[in-house]
């Protein structure tokens, strides 16, 4: 069962992903508006350019290289801290700034188009510090204080006021402070949620920002020219695409709007946009402009461009997954260097007050590491005499890169099976 639907319908959204930006705008969209948005199904897209393009530039507020960040920056002996060794680790480790690597390979796709379409334009932020406040990943962007992107159980909290950015929307308001008018940030981002192949707690995103000259007040010419901007992204990525628009919700746009293109043979979300909320540009850039911004998930590009099957890959350092890729080069489809069968375990329990399955799949994925698969609900039912709840989770292992034995997995399930108990509270049955 897919996470965010449970959700939805318990009223508890997540703010999903990036791979997700989709589930994010969903959430979002889903959370805070009747308008529904329709329906779709995954992920996708990419592009290249010649490295020296690429300028990094620092943001003042944020600035402050990832190498500097220590673990007590990060976990900390605070009661709202949730930060994991596991999330730690990938502090600092910038994929995207690997020339070399799918993500890079897509971000100077993407920043290439934008020099094309209108040279020395936007600015590329790529190094801003992932640790912000909770002012500038929420408040900055009028998110309600009450939304559920907002939880604990969504959002890695360092203390009360910190967070490890959930999106790069999150340096928006900075950024207009500091006077930039057109703008592309790239980052990586961090959101709690459950596991699959495309679904990771930590990926990357692409955020933009034009600012519209004084005398251009037309929200409906600003979002037309968001359209052909983004269509024509679409187009330089993917070649001669179908594209689709569908309504969207964000609290930081109005109106909000989402873009699908036609891929393979399926209409798949790309990407949220939209016509930035006028009380964000006058409180931080200024009053009397407009602007647009958007927002897109990089693996799931990645995922659709080269083929890739398993989001885990991107973190891979197995040189039979780098060398399938060159910087410049988006036209390689990613070959499986061997297929490893599956190991499936189910576990089965009476949950508990603090069991949530964004807790369970972060207690697995501290143990297991890479080698969890995916961990799916498929069973659940209530005892009513008891008044309990018991739920039976599937946890498929498998490594994208080796042969595990039957040892390590039961050695691997034994720990899972005992650190949920402990530091969950379930009841195994
Ligand atoms: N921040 C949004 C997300 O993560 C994407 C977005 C960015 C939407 C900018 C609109 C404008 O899903």
């Amino acid at each position: 069962m897919r996470h965010a639907a449970v959700r939805c319908q318990a009223a508890q959204l997540s703010h999903a992903r990036a791979t997700r930006p989709p589930s994010l705008l969903r959430s979002y969209a889903r959370a805070l508006s009747s308008v529904s948005s329709v329906s779709t199904t995954t992920p996708r897209f990419a592009w290249v350019l010649p490295q020296h393009h690429t300028v990094a530039c620092r943001s003042l507020a944020t600035s402050r290289p990832a190498s500097t960040i220590a673990r007590s920056d990060i976990i900390r002996d605070n009661p709202k801290n949730n930060v994991t060794d596991t999330i730690f680790s990938k502090l600092g480790t910038n994929l995207h700034q690997r020339p070399e690597h799918p993500l890079g390979i897509i971000k100077s796709a993407i920043f290439e188009y934008f020099e094309q379409s209108d040279p020395g334009k936007f600015k590329l932020f790529e190094d801003l510090y992932p640790v912000v406040t909770t002012a500038q990943n929420f408040d900055e962007l009028l998110i309600p204080s009450d939304h559920v992107s907002r939880s604990d159980n969504d959002t890695y909290y360092v203390d009360e006021n910190t967070v490890l950015r959930c999106h790069t929307s999150a340096h928006q308001a900075e950024l207009l402070r500091e006077k930039h008018e057109n703008f592309l940030v790239i980052g990586d981002v961090y959101r709690r949620d459950t596991i699959d192949a495309t679904h990771y707690p930590v990926f990357h995103q692409m955020e933009g920002v034009k600012i519209f000259d004084e005398g251009e007040q037309d929200v409906e010419a600003v979002r037309e020219d968001l359209k052909r901007t983004l269509e024509g992204l679409a187009k330089h990525l993917f070649g001669d695409v179908e594209c689709r628009w569908v309504d969207a919700y964000f609290p930081f746009t109005d109106p909000s709007i989402e873009l699908e293109i036609f891929f393979n043979g399926e209409w798949l979300e790309v990407l949220g946009c939209g016509v930035m909320q006028q009380k964000i540009l006058d409180s931080n850039f200024g009053e009397g402009r407009k602007a647009w911004a958007f927002g897109l998930g990089i693996e799931r590009l990645a995922m659709i461009l080269f083929d890739i099957p398993d989001i885990r890959l991107f973190w891979s350092e197995d040189e039979r997954f780098l060398k399938q890729f060159k910087a410049g080069d988006l036209s390689s489809k990613f070959k499986s260097f061997s297929k490893f069968p599956p190991c499936n375990k189910d576990v089965s329990f009476w949950i508990s007050d603090q069991f949530t399955e964004n807790n369970l799949c972060e207690t697995i994925r501290g143990i297991a590491g890479d080698i969890v698969e995916e961990v799916k609900l498929i069973d659940e039912f209530t005892n009513p005499k008891k008044g309990k709840t018991s739920h039976c989770y599937r946890i498929v292992y498998r490594s994208m890169e080796r042969s595990l034995t039957d040892e390590e997995i039961n050695d691997v399930q034994d720990r899972v099976r005992s650190v949920i108990v402990d530091d969950l509270g379930v009841e195994l049955r």
